[in-house]
C-alpha cells in the first residue's frame, strides 16, 4: 500500500474540515491551539508535504530550508504578510490564501467599527456599565455624523469596494479613495467612488478606513505626519493589518484630540496592544475579528483545505499566490 501524504494543520480549525482533510491525507493537528514557535513549527513540519497556517505562522527562507519536503502552504487568511512569497517561489513551494469568501463579512465589520467609532458606542457603554449615568443630557456622547459624510478609503481592493458600496448606497456618503492603481470606470461607478491623491484623501475624509495590504511600503502609511493632515473631527478605522498605522503616534493624536476617534481591529505586534491605546477613551478596540462569523471562518478553512487537496491530488490549486511554481500548462 502506498503511503498517504502527511500534512499539518498549524492552528485549531473546525473538526469537519479536519475530517475532510483526513479523507486524503495523514493529518497532524495542533490541539492546544497555542501558536508554534518557529522551531516548533519546523519540527512539526518534518516529513510533511503541506500545512494550513494562519497569520501567526511565519513562512520564510529559514523555515523552508529546514523543511525540504514541504510543497504547499495554505494560509487561512486573505492577507499573507506572514509569507515570504519570493522565498517560497525560490524553494518551489506553493502559497495560497483565501480571497473572496470573506469580502462581504469583512466589509460589514469595517462598517460596524466605523459606526461604533463615530457614534461612540463602546465609550458610552463603558460609562453606563461603570454606573456613571445619572442624567440624560443633550450633548451626551454626541458623536460624528455618518450619513451624508465623506467616507475615505485607503486601499481599494475587494473589501475596500465592499465598504464603499455600503457607504454610498446605504448611507448616502460621498466616497473618495486612494489606491496604488485607479479602478476602472465601471468599478468606480458601482461604488460611486472618486479617485484622489493620498494627501487629498487625508484632508477630505470624515471617516478614513484602511483596507490596504501590509508590506514594507505600507509600513506606517499612517503616522504623525499623515494624522496631522486629517480633520480634527475625523475618525480613523484600521481593519487591514497592524503596522500600517504607527500606533504610538495614533495614541498621541487621540489623546491630544488631533483626530476625534479611531476604531482598530489590528495592531502592531498583536496580540500585544500599545499600552497608550488602552488608556485613551476615544478608541474602539477589537481583537482582529473582522472576518469572524462562523460561516465565513468555515468558508476560509474549507478554501484553504480545498487548495491543499486540489494541489496535492491534481496539481491544480484554487487560489495560488505564486502560480509560477506550477507547471506552465496549469497556470491560470
Ligand atoms: C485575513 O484574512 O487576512 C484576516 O485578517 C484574518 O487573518
Amino acid at each position: 500500500m502506498t503511503q498517504r501524504p502527511s500534512i499539518l494543520v498549524a492552528r485549531a480549525i473546525f473538526p469537519e474540515v479536519v475530517a475532510r482533510l483526513r479523507e486524503h491525507f495523514d493529518v497532524e493537528t495542533n490541539d492546544t491551539d497555542a501558536p508554534f514557535t518557529p522551531a516548533q513549527l519546523a519540527e512539526r513540519l518534518q516529513g510533511k508535504v503541506g500545512v494550513l497556517t494562519t497569520g501567526s505562522e511565519r513562512v520564510d527562507a529559514g523555515l523552508l530550508a529546514a523543511c525540504p519536503q514541504l510543497r504547499v502552504v495554505a494560509n487561512i487568511a486573505v492577507g499573507y504578510n506572514n509569507f515570504d512569497v519570493p522565498a517560497m517561489t525560490a524553494a518551489g513551494v506553493l502559497a495560497t490564501n483565501t480571497p473572496d469568501v470573506l469580502t462581504e463579512t469583512t466589509a460589514d465589520f469595517g462598517f460596524a467599527l466605523l459606526m461604533a467609532t463615530a457614534r461612540r458606542v463602546t465609550e458610552s457603554e463603558h460609562f453606563l456599565r461603570a454606573g456613571l449615568w445619572t442624567k440624560w443630557a443633550l450633548d451626551m456622547f454626541a458623536g460624528a455624523e455618518v450619513h451624508g459624510s465623506t467616507l475615505g478609503i485607503l486601499g481599494m481592493g475587494r473589501i475596500g469596494q465592499g465598504i464603499a458600496r455600503r457607504g454610498a448606497h446605504g448611507f448616502g456618503m460621498k466616497v473618495v479613495y486612494h489606491n496604488r492603481s485607479r479602478l476602472d470606470a465601471a468599478s468606480e461607478a458601482a461604488c460611486q467612488a472618486r479617485y484622489v491623491s493620498k494627501a487629498e484623501l487625508l484632508q477630505q475624509a470624515d471617516h478614513l478606513v484602511l483596507v490596504l495590504p501590509y508590506s514594507a511600503e505600507s509600513h506606517h502609511a499612517i503616522g504623525a505626519t499623515e494624522l496631522a493632515q486629517m480633520k480634527p473631527t475625523a475618525t480613523l478605522i484600521n481593519i487591514a493589518r497592524g503596522g500600517i498605522v504607527d500606533d504610538a503616534a495614533l495614541a498621541v493624536a487621540l489623546r491630544e484630540r488631533r483626530i476625534a476617534a479611531a476604531g482598530l481591529d489590528v495592531f502592531e505586534g498583536e496580540p500585544k496592544v500599545h499600552p497608550d491605546l488602552l488608556t485613551v477613551p476615544n478608541v474602539v478596540l477589537t481583537p482582529h475579528i473582522a472576518s469572524a462569523t462562523i460561516a465565513t471562518r468555515k468558508a476560509m478553512a474549507n478554501l484553504a483545505a480545498d487548495n491543499v487537496i486540489a494541489f496535492l491530488n491534481q496539481g491544480q490549486p484554487l487560489t495560488p499566490l505564486n502560480p509560477e511554481v506550477l507547471p506552465k500548462e496549469l497556470r491560470a
